[in-house]
């Protein structure tokens, strides 16, 4: 469901599988549906409820924007089926839990976009951490407006946090912890896209739980992907990590460790072997996503109110 730029990585790599066939694309725009269909042989349909209808299906993959999200899902999960989505989970909370809802009561195999959590680097960082905990995070993204048409609009994208910086977000959550407050502001908006659009940069502060503290800024206001990852910092090290590498420094010399793994691949295969029922490796499903999702809800709140936000210690 949806046939845009992620949904053509998703088909590029899903096809590359022997296990797997691509059925059936459906997007609200019928041509980039066709398109889509045509490069792996599949249907096309010009609506989620058309593609429901016509096909027998496996499971489904939902890269529509944030602002589609909820009726698409709410209608595969209805139809008991397996499913994959992109991230952010939705413009806001609301809809996210009310999918939440549905997939705790059909119990099907969920996955999300995170798949920084496949990446190598991650993994090695979390190893390195042993039992040190974190006290310290830094997390950025300093990028261009993305040009897709629906990014600057606030009620489109739901701003820059939402949208991007829930990767860095989900990663903090993975080696840091659960985040009890947040208190955030934002700048601007980005050249030519008037007062609605998203803010320009954003600035937020960040208590864990465990008494962590954490530091997050993004901007869009650049012309190109500047940097985007994590730094965090424990008694006697230091961790520097992005989508490309992890520079460790223990004070003996920084040592510079490239991304090997193909995260973008391993999380479409941990996807399809759940849904085989033969692999456990979903590493962001649903229910664990909207934690995520409702920490980049929370920064985006207190960046329009300018008030600190809580977030309780239950899901609830
Ligand atoms: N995890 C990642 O690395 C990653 C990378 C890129 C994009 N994404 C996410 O994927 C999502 C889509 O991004 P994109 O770049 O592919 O956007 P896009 O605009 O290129 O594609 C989205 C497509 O969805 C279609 N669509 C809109 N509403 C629909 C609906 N109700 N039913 C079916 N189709 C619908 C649009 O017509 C469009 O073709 C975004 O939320 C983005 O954050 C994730």
């Amino acid at each position: 469901m949806g046939a845009g730029n992620v949904a053509a990585r998703h088909a590029r790599v899903l096809s590359g599988f022997p296990d797997v066939r691509i059925a059936a694309v459906a997007d609200t725009d019928v041509t980039r549906a066709a398109t889509l269909a045509a490069e792996h042989g599949a249907a096309c349909y010009d609506s989620h409820e058309t593609l429901l209808d016509g096909e027998r299906l496996d499971a489904v993959y939902v890269c529509v924007p944030p602002f589609a999200h909820g009726p698409v899902e709410l209608a595969v999960l209805e139809a008991g089926l397996p499913l994959f989505v992109e991230k952010p989970l939705a413009l806001d909370e609301q809809t996210a839990r009310r999918v939440s809802e549905a997939v705790r009561r059909r119990r099907v195999v969920t996955a999300v976009g995170h798949h920084w959590r496949y990446l190598d680097v991650v993994e090695q960082a979390r190893r390195l951490l042993g039992d040190r905990p974190v006290r310290l995070a830094l997390g950025v993204w300093l990028d261009k407006v993305p040009p897709v048409p629906w990014w600057p609009r606030r009620d489109g994208s739901g701003g820059q946090v939402i949208e991007q910086a829930v990767h860095v977000l989900d990663l903090a959550r993975l080696l840091v912890g659960e985040v009890a407050e947040v208190s955030a502001h934002e700048s601007g908006h980005p050249p030519e896209h008037g007062e609605t659009a998203v803010g320009a940069a954003t600035g937020a502060l960040l208590r864990f739980r465990d008494g962590a503290v954490g530091l997050l800024g993004a901007t869009c206001l650049l012309g190109w992907k500047h940097r985007a990852g994590l730094e965090v910092y424990a008694e006697g090290i230091a961790l520097q990590l992005s989508e490309e590498q992890l520079v460790v420094d223990t004070g003996e010399g920084r040592t510079v460790i490239t991304e090997s793994g193909d995260a973008k691949h391993r999380v479409d295969r941990a996807f399809v072997d759940a849904v085989l029922g033969r692999g456990q490796d979903v590493r962001a499903p649903y229910d664990d996503a909207l934690r995520t999702h409702r920490l980049a809800c929370a920064v985006a709140r207190a960046a329009a109110g300018g008030a600190p936000v809580t977030l309780p210690d239950h899901d609830g």
